[in-house]
């Protein structure tokens, strides 16, 4: 997608072969470009949110068993490095995903191919998210344009919770490629973007590049979901995955499973765009068997913003030594999701919808 006119991805490889990413804990205010040149710059750069959002974790772990492979090949590096990079967040299953795609690609080679195979099967995945998230959005694209069509043309409003947008993933996004692939067939959509306490991923990112497309949008506070849809301004729901299960429970950002409830009650579609590298074939009760990650209590007791200078600075809005609480995802039981929007089409939130659209998948 686009920042200021220009096309960029989340994370891409030099024609000189290095990996670079878009450093973005500094976003809206600072585009940050930087050099990812050792498997530890890719285990902090996913553990310390430089990237964040399940798919481009994914592409992230990728590279690092890539460029560790140019480093050390040997059947120990390859080993280690699927654990150090494994630790780094315990949510989003693109990450277990990427780690093994890669090694049951390098395991079975010489140690002198893997470099090169390494760093093959990881450009592939990041080509195959950004095919994968534009499926997504020609499948969503229909579900926008049958309500515009019950409209009579009127304005679609879409809540969105977190960023589950380009910066997301390698590019497209997954919630927001629908909306995006809206947009460009003139559909006249409005999206209310959820600010997503405590990282404001939504106040952050997905506004900014709503911003940056010239996506018509509205930041609300976390709290404002509820209201708006029970006086019907709110016509869907789209949201992104870090890790949906084989019944169809969805574990997202921290208050997707607030804003599902709120939709149910208030008869508003709940739907989840889902690329199949987020399914967790493994796990069937969501709440009780996806890991949620814990994070500092100073992501609670402070707010990151721009003061008047420009200088990007945190915030206390607590008094000091305030205890704190920070769970940083939430499941939603797959009941309250109106359906799954896949690469391969939309389908129900139910063991059975998952295992129809994807029977090559199922069991692994
Ligand atoms: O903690 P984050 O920013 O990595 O969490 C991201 C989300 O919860 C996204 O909504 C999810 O990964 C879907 S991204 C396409």
């Amino acid at each position: 997608m686009k920042i200021d006119g220009k096309h960029f991805r989340s994370i891409w490889r030099m024609p000189t072969g290095e990996v670079q990413i878009i450093d973005q804990r500094w976003l809206p205010h600072d585009l940050r470009i930087v050099t990812l040149a050792t498997r530890q710059d890719f285990a902090d750069a996913i553990r310390e949110m430089w990237v964040r959002g399940a798919p481009l974790i994914g592409a992230t772990a990728a590279y690092g068993m890539a460029v560790q492979m140019a480093a050390d090949p040997s059947d120990d590096a390859l080993r280690e490095t699927w654990e150090i990079l494994h630790e780094t967040r315990p949510t989003a299953i693109n990450l277990k995903w990427a780690l093994d795609e890669m090694t049951r690609v390098l395991a079975p080679l010489s140690a002198g191919d893997r470099a090169a195979a390494a760093f093959a099967r990881a450009d592939e995945i990041c080509e195959e998210d950004v095919e994968t998230n534009r499926q997504i959005g020609l499948n969503g694209l229909e579900i926008i344009r049958e309500i515009a069509r019950r409209k009579g043309g009127g304005r679609v409003n879409v809540l969105t919770h977190c960023n589950a947008g380009w910066p997301a993933t390698v590019d497209w996004g997954t919630a927001t490629s629908p909306i995006y692939h809206a947009v460009e067939d003139g559909i006249d959509v409005h999206v209310f973007v959820d600010e997503t306490r405590p990282r404001n991923q939504g106040a952050q990112l997905t506004s900014w590049e709503l911003n940056s497309h010239g996506v018509s949008h509205d930041l609300i506070v976390d709290n404002a979901g509820g209201h708006l849809m029970q006086h019907g301004e709110v016509d869907l729901v789209i949201v992104g995955t870090d890790r949906t299960t084989a019944r169809g429970d969805v574990c997202n950002k921290i208050g997707t499973y607030l804003k599902a409830l709120a939709a149910k009650a208030n008869g508003v579609p709940f739907y989840v765009a889902l690329p199949s590298p987020t399914i967790d074939w493994t796990v069937s009760d969501g709440v009780k068997e996806i890991p949620i990650e814990e994070r500092g209590g100073e992501e609670v007791t402070h707010v990151q913003g721009r003061d008047p200078e420009g200088r990007i600075i945190s915030v206390q809005i607590s008094p000091d030594g305030t205890p704190a609480r920070n769970p940083a995802f939430d499941v939603t039981p797959a009941e309250l999701v109106t359906g799954l929007i896949t690469e391969r089409g939309v389908c129900p939130a139910t063991e059975e919808g998952l295992a129809a659209m994807f029977p090559d998948l199922k069991g692994r």
